[in-house]
């Protein structure tokens, strides 16, 4: 080592004991729509790392909906945050110091961390990524969970059969997406739903489907979903609830399936909605409506990972972010989730 690096290298460690670290707490339980002033920052001494941890540096944040329910103090699969404590979520970080054997300065992990731009770990619950295989970023999406999410609810609720028609709301999103085209790659015609005209260009040039649909501009949802899918509904993987599904499940084919993943049109509602209620279609057509946790999948995880990276390989599947940049972006960037102003999966850089 060359004296000039060793003098840097100690300017580091004393900027370090100076440094402060960011941190994102959640300030109030949003009600309604979230809103900047739910979430608070801190300026908290820099962790110091004891024998076995390892000191992170934040890279890569994912912000998702079923955030959004964690923020409330409602029962959940997942424990509500605490208010004034810090909010967690998928992260990348990089190992910036180690005083364990199991990883050393500059290796990258994944997991379930804390809105920080710095922390220790003891490697509990870490994944080691390697940004040679693909971008760091995509262990939060095609390659993370909602890639997974795609692509077992797809696989294992749905069971797709060649030259059935699948249905995807939230299609130009981190799971749609993916959906749509493991549709494709398994043979199904495939037909978006998504809330702008640039979304739905997206859906058929980038990702292959055969058809999309704006549901903010089209008169007659029900109708028009029936004139893209000539031949009925055979699966349909929802992503947003609401008026959007029950237009879909007017359309279900007989032995039909319904994966719900998730509810996007309805996090934010302040009271219970009624509507069209689905059972009518489902005894009608001896349907399947099932809800799923991707986590119900964990041990079939690496399966996963290997079939996506393969498609990915072979230029079967392709993904989109949408990368905006800075920790202190976190927050709105989670808000806008709510106003679709991402297409693929919302990341922040840090
Ligand atoms: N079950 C599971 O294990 C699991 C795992 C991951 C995700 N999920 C669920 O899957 C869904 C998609 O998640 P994601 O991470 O891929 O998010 P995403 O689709 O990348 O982002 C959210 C999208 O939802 C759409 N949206 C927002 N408000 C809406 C509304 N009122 N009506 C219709 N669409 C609306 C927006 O797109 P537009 O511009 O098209 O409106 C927005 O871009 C969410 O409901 C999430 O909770 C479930």
């Amino acid at each position: 080592m060359n004296k000039r690096s060793y003098i840097n290298i100690n300017k580091i460690k004393i900027n370090n004991k100076k440094m402060k670290n960011k941190t994102i707490i959640l300030n109030s339980r949003p009600i309604g729509e979230p809103k900047l002033s739910d979430f608070k920052f801190l300026n908290e001494e820099m962790p110091e790392i004891t024998n076995g941890e390892i000191l992170l540096k934040t890279k890569f944040v994912s912000v998702d909906p079923y955030l959004r329910g964690r923020m409330s103090d409602a029962e959940s699969y997942v424990t509500p945050f605490e208010l004034q404590k810090v909010i967690s979520s998928g992260v990348i970080a990089e190992v910036v110091e180690s005083k364990s054997e199991d990883y050393k300065a500059g290796d990258f992990v994944s997991g379930l961390l804390q809105w920080k731009e710095y922390q220790t770990s003891n490697g509990n619950g870490l994944l080691k990524v390697y940004n040679k295989l693909a971008p760091l970023s995509t262990y939060l999406g095609v390659l993370g969970m909602t890639g997974l999410t795609a692509y077992f609810g797809l696989t294992k609720i749905g069971t797709p059969q060649k030259g059935e028609t699948i249905v995807v709301s939230g299609a130009a999103g981190a799971v749609g997406s993916i959906v749509g085209q493991i549709g494709k790659i398994l043979g199904c015609h495939v037909v978006g739903i998504a809330g702008t005209d640039e979304k739905v260009a997206m859906l058929k040039s980038k990702f292959g489907f055969d058809d999309a649909i704006n549901y903010n501009t089209a008169k007659n949802i029900k109708k028009t979903i029936s004139a893209a899918c000539p031949n009925g509904v055979d699966v349909y993987f929802d992503n947003v609830g609401g008026n959007i599904s029950d237009a879909v499940h007017a359309n279900i084919n007989r032995l039909g399936r319904i994966i719900v993943c998730g509810a996007i049109s309805s996090y934010n509602n302040t009271s219970l909605e009624s509507g069209p209620r689905a059972e009518h279609f489902l005894i009608k057509k001896s349907a399947l409506m099932q809800g799923f946790i991707v986590s119900n999948y964990a041990e079939k995880f690496p399966e996963g990972m290997k079939k996506l990276s393969q498609w990915i390989k072979e230029g079967k599947l392709t993904y989109s972010e949408t990368i905006v940049e800075g920790f202190d972006s976190i927050p709105q960037a989670f808000i806008d989730l709510f106003n679709g102003k991402n297409k693929g999966k919302m990341i922040i850089k840090i």
